[in-house]
């Protein structure tokens, strides 16, 4: 090695040697899971920003660096306590996945060896896992034609996909391509002014915020009326397809719920698609949470139709434990995935004669991470059955909880869950709307435990997401005990 060039190296690994780091960062993540799987410790400590900054020193740390390993384990140790303890069994909260032990390794690879697999040069093994887990979900749906997952050919009648940032980003991507479909002429000249989305009142905003971005406005979307647990009424699809007619307007799209982000509810899909089958509109799905369902025989008739859509978006970071975020874009037809984004950069865009593939010219990204890696991981790490066996048992864990909290007096579920996520109620006679959203504050600023809330039909409503595969009955006793003895206070 040239004298210079190792004196560079020896320098910054002097300072922190990249085993000892790794090997002491290990052993605190280790103590951090351990202590957080016990459940004895809070979920959160809610501090201010400013509080988090002067205990972890930024400004010094910021200025200087770390000035040994033992710094920069200090510092880990300090971040970690101000963190949110996805691994204790009391956190019930938002739908972000309880990744495995060790799910963050694919993380740890790629910030090491930084493979944007969105360029199959920039990344042939992170880019060979994502064509082969888009291949499994296609599967799932039957949009798989080929003989085996690592047929990578583009054959004829498969459907496409890619993996994306999320699930907003992969919802954009998905109406970008209904606009094609219906708007060819949208990309170079701008949105005709008659386009519109329907879909249930309660589709996830990010919808609206697409057609936002798409320079459609929020207005395009047309709500069609949902019961009183915001599932869609399928009876106005047609009432609601007239009045668009009426206006002059064409749909674009129409949405459908897999499940409800606040209720975790989901729409019939399958009178869904008889509608768009008999006017020839696309159907898109937004599965971001429940589309796991497909996985499971006893689950599986909740999403009964979903393969009869033209595009669907799948939130790995949700359902399939793979730490935030990955998320999948699928489309039926091949075609409506090449014709999406009419546009090419001479320097990233592949020619047939060049191996491999590129999900670059398909996404909104164009750098993008090693998404493949993580999904294919988190079923690396225990098995596609064991996968299954994880979502079955999340469902039934809300099942659980809602049995039990209704043999409760004074807690009130409106209805019984579908999938993994429960709202409810206590003392809805008695405390207001207000006053739910307060006990949820005190609830998760005690730290004993971690719910959400939000509103349905105009109501407050606690909210729990049971992701985490260590949470028991006895947790769901200890939940709804802090919660009458915080409720008691309230009222
Ligand atoms: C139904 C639904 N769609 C889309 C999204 C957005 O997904 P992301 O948070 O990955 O952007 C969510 C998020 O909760 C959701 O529940």
């Amino acid at each position: 090695m040239p004298e210079a060039i190792q004196n560079i190296t020896s320098e910054k690994t002097a300072t922190l040697p990249f085993l000892e780091a790794k090997e002491r960062i290990a052993a605190v993540l280790n103590d951090y899971l351990k202590q957080s799987k016990n459940g004895k410790e809070v979920v959160l400590d809610q501090q201010t920003p400013e509080h988090i900054a002067e205990q972890l020193q930024l400004n010094t740390i910021f200025k200087n660096g770390f000035q040994n390993v033992k710094s920069l384990e200090d510092f880990v140790k300090t971040y970690l306590d101000h963190t949110n303890h996805l691994s204790n069994p009391r956190y019930m909260g938002h739908q972000v996945a309880v990744p495995q032990d060790l799910s963050g390794v694919p993380d740890w690879i790629h910030g090491t060896i930084n493979n944007p697999s969105s360029l199959y040069e920039m990344g042939p093994a992170g880019a060979t896992l994502e064509g082969f887990m888009i291949n499994w979900m296609l599967s799932k749906l039957k949009w798989f034609k080929g003989d085996h997952l690592c047929d990578f050919s583009t054959l004829p009648n498969n459907g496409s996909g890619v993996l994306t940032h999320g699930g907003s980003v992969a919802n954009l991507t998905a109406l970008s391509a209904a606009r094609a479909a219906i708007a060819p002429e949208a990309w170079t000249e701008g949105n005709p002014s008659d386009l519109v989305v329907i879909g249930p009142a309660t589709a996830h905003y990010s919808i609206a915020r697409a057609l936002s971005i798409m320079g459609m406005g929020k207005n395009a979307f047309v709500p069609v009326p949902v019961d009183a647990n915001e599932v869609i009424l399928t009876e106005h699809l047609e009432p609601v397809l007239k009045h668009v007619k009426k206006e002059n307007k064409r749909v674009m799209a129409v949405v459908a719920n897999a499940c409800a982000t606040s209720s975790g509810l989901f729409d019939p899909l399958d009178e869904m698609a008889d509608f768009c089958k008999k006017h020839k509109l696309w159907f898109h799905v937004d599965g971001a949470h429940g589309a796991v369902a497909l996985l499971s025989k006893t689950e599986k008739s909740k999403v009964s139709g979903i393969e009869r859509a033209d595009s669907l978006i799948w939130d790995a970071h949700k359902m399939l434990q793979v730490p935030a975020l990955c998320t999948a874009v699928l489309f039926k037809n091949q075609e409506h995935q090449w014709n999406n984004f009419r546009q090419k950069g001479s320097y990233v865009f592949h020619e047939n004669e060049v191996i491999g593939m590129d999900s670059m010219p398909f996404t909104v990204e164009c750098t993008k991470s090693a998404l493949g890696t993580k999904l294919f991981w988190s079923f690396a790490l225990q098995g596609e059955d064991a996968m299954t066996t994880f979502i079955e048992h999340s469902f039934q864990q809300a099942r659980d909880l809602y049995n039990y909290l209704n043999s409760l007096e004074n807690f009130y579920c409106p209805y019984p869950p579908e999938s993994n996520i429960l709202c409810f109620q206590f003392r809805p006679d008695q405390l207001s709307d207000q006053n739910q959203l307060a006990l949820r504050y005190e609830l998760i600023n005690s730290g004993t435990f971690y719910i959400t809330s939000c509103v349905v039909q105009g109501k407050r409503f606690l909210r729990t997401v049971l992701m985490n595969p260590d949470t028991k009955q006895q947790d769901f006793v200890e939940l709804a005990n802090a919660i009458i003895e915080i409720g008691d206070q309230i009222q």
